[in-house]
């Protein structure tokens, strides 16, 4: 509503920006004042007149405007009174008259890649990752709604002198029967054993340095053993994907790029950015603050910043992405900043488009979450412990709930995956099961119990016609939940812009309580028919926005819970 009387005052004033005259129209402290006022005294320098006068004649230049019921001076105020139910017919229309409510074409012809998820092979899939994941997955279906197109990239760890350690350690204490029963936790204790083993015998470390040179250079047996690595890594990786709906378009990792550094590592020399130290090449980024960023080691091997450079060169060649986001922990963020660094000074422009998503930690409110081994979080059993206390609780208060293993899985991780994006990214996030199971509280729960609520409604009225009064919506609550409707572009866009899940998260929740606030104030199912379909027609339009912004999100609605 706001934008529309700032839009009427940039059609009839001289000299304010559409940002200032956002900045100035108010909402008055009293009804009888209008909905919104704009003070003219800003205009007296342009217009060089008495604030009361400008806003006379503002007056009579505005004249009528549809969703305005009257506009009025009052000193050097000008305020404006919303035509309630044209209001309410306005955005009852924008949301019937758009396809896909809430989305846009400002990405068409643009392309976004997205790294995240990006576990890394022989190490467990770890709550950090559960974060990546989920964040990574939201950006994408946002980005997705804005019309861009988006590559979703999984860029496992599964290079780097750690398989070479991993081989040592296989042929020396590992079996094929373990491993092959016990998965990444036999890899990752028999990975613990080498480093135990290698403080007493220092001479291990040459040979998994070995190990790995001969992977670089596609030794036959060592590549075979860290392909098996990989094979039985990802099956477990695949299981926390499944269990999300996950999906990605290219897990491509860093074995990927093996035999595309050398060539980046030649331009990086061409270009007289590499110094060698020590035997090491790098780049000196002393100029900018930072450490250098390690390009080889002495012994030739590349490194993490290495492939994440060919990465870069090698995404923009085939994608032409207008932005590359990256999403892992804030710990990350200097690696980043580097590396980034290091590809303007080669010169590209499109360095500007590499985003770094840093996020916080999670830590566990009580230690009461099972784990395996050690005090690791795994992602699996986080959300399978999440889906049995759901399912604990449906077979406690609604045994009788059709296909209750979906809605426990649905429900189960949608409160995992709201807990997480319910605030900004940066700050860390607590896992404090009363808290995120709540279906009162500001959870994910809570927002499909309310989806549920709709649902049941529009089952009860059926097909809705068009036959509305808009008088009907002129109440407080009903008011507020259109304002709700009409806010979620806008949410996206913010969403988008700052990179920020929970903006939709938090909408998700507004929307939830505007909604149930008018559910328990208005009636629906009434006789009068004009009431009651004016009244399901926006349980509708709440529904659908509802199981859109928890899509966004990557939760699935139950339509009864
Ligand atoms: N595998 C890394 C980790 O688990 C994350 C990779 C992030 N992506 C990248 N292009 N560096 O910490």
């Amino acid at each position: 509503m706001k934008n529309k009387v700032v839009d009427l005052l940039l059609e009839n004033t001289e000299g304010l920006t559409r940002e200032e005259l956002i900045q100035l129209v108010e909402i008055p402290p009293k009804t009888e004042m209008g909905d919104f006022a704009f003070p003219c005294f800003r205009l007296a320098k342009v217009y060089r007149k008495a604030p009361p006068m400008i806003a006379q004649e503002l007056k009579e230049k505005i004249g009528d405007a549809d969703f305005l019921s009257k506009v009025e001076v009052q000193g050097g105020y000008l305020n404006f009174f919303v035509d309630k139910a044209k209001f309410a017919q306005h955005i009852v229309d924008n949301y019937t008259s758009s396809a896909n409510y809430g989305s846009s074409t400002e990405g068409n012809g643009q392309t976004i890649c997205i790294d995240y998820s990006s576990p890394n092979v022989a190490k467990n899939f770890h709550v950090g990752h559960l974060r990546t994941t989920i964040i990574g997955n939201s950006l994408h279906k946002i980005y997705k709604k804005l019309g861009y197109n988006v590559v979703r990239i999984n860029h496992l760890g599964d290079w780097g002198t750690q398989f070479g350690k991993l081989i040592v350690a296989y042929k020396k204490w590992g079996s094929k029967e373990a491993v092959e029963k016990d998965g990444i936790s036999e890899l990752m204790s028999i990975y613990v054993r080498f480093h135990e083993e290698a403080e007493k015998d220092p001479s291990l470390n040459d040979d998994a340095r070995a190990w790995f040179t001969k992977m670089e250079h596609g030794d036959e047996e060592a590549l075979s053993i860290w392909k098996w690595f990989l094979e039985i890594s990802l099956k477990e990786f695949m299981r926390v994907y499944d269990i999300l709906g996950i999906e990605f378009d290219s897990y491509n990792g860093e074995s990927f790029y093996n035999d595309k550094m050398a060539p980046v590592i030649e331009e990086l020399k061409e270009k007289g950015l590499i110094t060698v130290s020590d035997g090491a090449q790098i780049v000196d980024l002393e100029a900018y603050n930072m450490p250098p960023c390690l390009i080889t080691k002495k012994d030739g091997s590349s490194l993490y910043a290495t492939r994440d450079i060919s990465a870069a060169l090698y995404r923009q060649n085939t994608y032409h992405f207008t932005k590359c986001l990256y999403v892992t922990g804030l710990e990350q963020k200097l690696h980043f900043a580097q590396w980034f660094k290091v590809i303007e000074l080669m010169g590209y422009d499109w360095y500007k488009g590499l985003v770094h998503i840093p996020y916080g930690l999670v830590s566990l409110k009580s230690g009461k979450l099972s784990t395996r081994k050690g005090n690791i979080l795994y992602a699996e059993d986080i959300l399978n412990e999440s889906i049995q206390k759901i399912r604990e609780i449906i077979a406690e208060k609604n045994p009788d709930l059709p296909d209750k293993e979906t809605v426990a899985k649905q429900v189960g991780i949608g409160a995992i995956i709201f807990n997480d994006l319910y605030n900004s990214r940066i700050k860390d996030v607590i896992f404090d099961w009363d808290k995120l199971l709540n279906f009162d509280g500001e959870t994910g729960p809570y927002v499909q119990y309310t989806y549920a609520r709709a649902a049941s409604v529009m089952r009860k009225v059926g097909n809705v016609p068009e036959a509305y009064d808009y008088n009907v919506l002129t109440d407080e609550a009903s008011m507020a939940l259109l304002k709700e409707i009409s806010r979620y572009s806008e949410v996206i866009k913010d969403a988008s812009e700052k990179y920020e899940p929970f903006i939709i998260a938090r909408y998700a929740i507004a929307l939830a309580q505007a909604f149930n606030k008018f559910y328990h104030d208005c009636q629906i199912n009434v006789a009068d028919e004009n009431v009651k379909y004016t009244r399901a027609n926006v349980v509708k339009i709440t529904k659908a926005i509802l199981k859109d912004a928890l899509d966004l999100l990557g939760i699935a609605c139950p339509e009864q819970m």
